[in-house]
């Protein structure tokens, strides 16, 4: 599977140009899977629950996914991007896969940081895992990769590659992935965004830490980007490497787990009797 990331520094509001900047990059390449940023087509630092709501759009009938579907049909290839969804009165932050058949599905981002608790709905897709002709193709989106809970979800559910759009803010994204690809021996494409935005004058600047990369099973970085400037860039990935779980001889990472000893994971410490 020949697969990366585009990594750019989106204009916050611009929708317009930043989809065609990112049309144009992808339609002049040839790939099987291509990940772009979280939220590429708006920005990331909103101002006003009005803002979002008429930055945002709807998924499949906004022209974000037409315009992506329509390059994914002409291409034969995946497309994985980061968008802010409307849903009624509801707006999450979200990935949408598109395909050689065009819209496939939407996940919704699980794990909110920082302002985007103001902005978004917590996601309620759950986590999703598509089977496709190239390979099986999970999404997290950012901020998800904190909880070692989301990587290893996909990869229960049978995840060979991480698509993995994010807006990351702070250092320790691109140092943390290889523990995630490791732990569940499993491909990710971190696509990540440059730039700064300053939107707020009583708020700190946002600086994007770029870095966009592919971690390979064993932990190891096979790409990283630069911090400040566009990229796009593929690797081949063998995912043969993702479909066994056997560590050694006497290990298989997956069926050793011991869910039964797991329970309080799965605690809500939000509930006072906890
Ligand atoms: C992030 O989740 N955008 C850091």
């Amino acid at each position: 599977m020949k697969a990366g990331f585009y990594q750019f520094g989106p204009v916050f509001g611009d929708t317009g140009a930043n989809l065609d900047k990112a049309l144009n990059a992808l339609s002049s390449e040839e790939y099987d899977l291509i990940v772009l940023p979280e939220l590429f087509t708006t920005g990331y630092q909103f101002t006003s629950e009005e803002e979002v709501s008429y930055l945002s759009e709807k998924v499949p009938d906004g022209p974000t996914t037409a315009s992506l579907a329509r390059l994914s049909v002409e291409k034969g290839c995946y497309i994985v991007y980061g968008i802010a969804e409307k849903d009624g009165e509801q707006i999450f932050n979200s990935a949408v896969i598109c395909g050689p058949d065009g819209y496939m599905g939407t996940y919704r981002k699980t794990h909110l940081f920082f302002e985007e608790t103001l902005w978004f709905s917590p996601g309620n897709s759950g986590f999703k895992v598509w089977d496709t002709e190239i390979g099986r193709i999970g999404i997290m989106v950012c901020f998800d990769w904190f909880y070692p809970e989301s990587a290893r979800i996909l990869s229960i559910m049978g995840a060979e590659v991480i698509a993995h759009p994010s807006n990351l803010v702070l250092p320790y994204c691109p140092d943390g992935m290889p523990m995630r690809c490791l732990e569940n021996s499993v491909y990710a494409i971190t696509a990540n965004r440059t730039g700064t935005e300053d939107r707020h004058e009583d708020k700190k600047a946002l600086t994007f830490i770029g870095s966009s990369q592919i971690t390979g099973t064993k932990g190891e970085i096979i790409h990283r980007a630069s911090g400040t400037n566009d990229e796009i860039h593929f690797e081949e990935l063998d995912l043969e490497l993702a479909r066994s779980k056997d560590f050694n001889q006497y290990n298989n990472i997956m069926k050793d787990r011991r869910p039964d000893l797991y329970g309080k994971l799965t605690d809500d410490l939000n509930d006072d009797n906890s």
